[in-house]
């Protein structure tokens, strides 16, 4: 089969104008019930696109971890997307959800979460994650899968007789989106697609956009 030969239709749902709420945040948590009453594969999944400290853009696929202002995922702060998001904390979001034939778009502003909130939330991981994060130093050069196996030993040992606690190279990061758009796939190519602009007096703009 070539790989130019492989085609879909999308057929299965539609975005109208008028079932579009005035707040972005409404919508993508309806989408994401949705995706989750359709049991999208890994619906949390998303694509975290960082600017490299080379100028080139860096992407990878991290979990979104909840909703209010921002839009929070955890990761190692030392990491290369850590590093990149302390030197530029701006950032964008991609979310595909085949299943039902959507596409989320977000970008915008990033900041660490609060030192409580990590916390928070780093206590409540598996016992294993939570050595997971202290004994691997994410993104960097390592001799081999047993010196990483070593070192988780090391760690379980360390905490047999010491109280858990999240490492400070740990924690979350919240995305302020000031950008975002809602991809409906549609049949002949003719897909819907929603834009939200954020605008100083608070509100947000939106537009519909050729696809
Ligand atoms: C499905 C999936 C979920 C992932 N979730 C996370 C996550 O929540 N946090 C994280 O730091 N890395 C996560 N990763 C690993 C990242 O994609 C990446 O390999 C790692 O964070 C190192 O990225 P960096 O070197 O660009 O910082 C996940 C990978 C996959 C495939």
């Amino acid at each position: 089969m070539k790989l130019a030969d492989i085609r879909k239709d999308y057929t299965l749902r539609s975005l109208d104008s008028a079932e579009v709420p005035k707040d972005p945040i409404q919508l993508f948590h309806t989408w994401m019930q949705q995706a989750l009453e359709a049991e999208v594969s890994e619906a949390t999944a998303m694509c975290l696109s960082t600017i490299g400290s080379d100028g080139f853009p860096n992407a990878r696929i991290v979990l979104l971890k909840g909703v209010d202002q921002g839009f929070v995922f955890f990761t190692n702060y030392q990491s290369a997307k850590g590093n990149e998001l302390e030197k530029h904390p701006k950032a964008a979001l991609t979310f595909f959800w085949p299943e039902i034939e959507r596409q989320i778009r977000i970008v915008g502003e990033v900041s660490k979460i609060s030192e409580e909130a990590s916390d928070t939330y780093f206590l409540s991981r598996p016992y294993s994650s939570q050595l997971g994060a202290w004994a691997s130093p994410q993104s960097q050069v390592i001799g081999s899968r047993e010196e990483l196996e070593q070192q988780q030993l090391r760690m379980e040992k360390q905490f047999l007789n010491q109280k858990m606690k999240r490492p400070s190279h740990w924690g979350g990061f919240q995305l302020i989106p000031n950008r975002l758009e809602f991809w409906q796939g549609r049949p002949s190519r003719l897909h819907d697609r929603i834009q939200y602009e954020y605008l100083s007096n608070g509100s947000w703009k939106i537009t519909r956009l050729a696809p």
